[in-house]
């Protein structure tokens, strides 16, 4: 058991990331006045849940600095910002719905990839405000990753 069905799921996830990163240009070039994560695109009662969810689910390989780890790559940072600078909080929740944890041991709903990307972006430094983040993907779309 184990290294072929390694391999092969490594290399459906690389696949998957950067199908995403086409998908996510294709809906920039028709956005007419970009909204940002800059423009308080969350709640802070989202933030708070994402918090708790992402404690359970998530913080055992990830850090929001620091080097990437055996693990996994830290979810905040320069790095971390340049890397998705100018693409969608569509793809960046879309990529956690689908593909995090690794291992599928924790499936999460809509609302729940919502939290935890609320969660991400504070801990990232970006400002709560009264609108949650959708659901839907349309409205995640049109709202874009922007470094500090
Ligand atoms: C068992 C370890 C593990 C767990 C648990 C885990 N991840 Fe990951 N994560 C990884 C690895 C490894 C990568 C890098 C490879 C990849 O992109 O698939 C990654 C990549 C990512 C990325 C892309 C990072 C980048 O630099 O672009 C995001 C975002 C992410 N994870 C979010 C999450 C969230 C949110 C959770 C909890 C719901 C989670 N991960 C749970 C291991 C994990």
């Amino acid at each position: 058991m184990g290294v072929g069905r390694t391999i092969s799921r490594d290399a459906g996830r690389t696949g998957f990331w950067s199908a995403l990163v086409v998908l996510g240009a294709a809906i920039a070039l028709h956005a007419q006045a970009p909204v940002t994560v800059k423009d308080k695109v969350f709640t802070k009662e989202q933030a708070a849940r994402g918090e708790k969810l992402f404690a359970r689910s998530c913080a055992k390989c990830h850090l929001f600095s620091g080097p990437i780890t055996k693990d996994g790559p830290p979810l905040g940072g320069d790095v971390f910002l340049t890397k998705w600078d100018g693409k969608s909080v569509y793809e960046l929740a879309f990529g956690i719905k689908l593909g995090m944890p690794p291992d599928g041991s924790v499936v999460l709903d809509d609302e729940q990839t919502s939290d935890v990307v609320a969660f991400m972006l504070k801990s990232n430094g970006f400002t709560e405000g009264e609108k949650a983040l959708k659901t839907d993907s349309t409205a995640r779309g049109l709202i874009f990753v922007k470094g500090k």
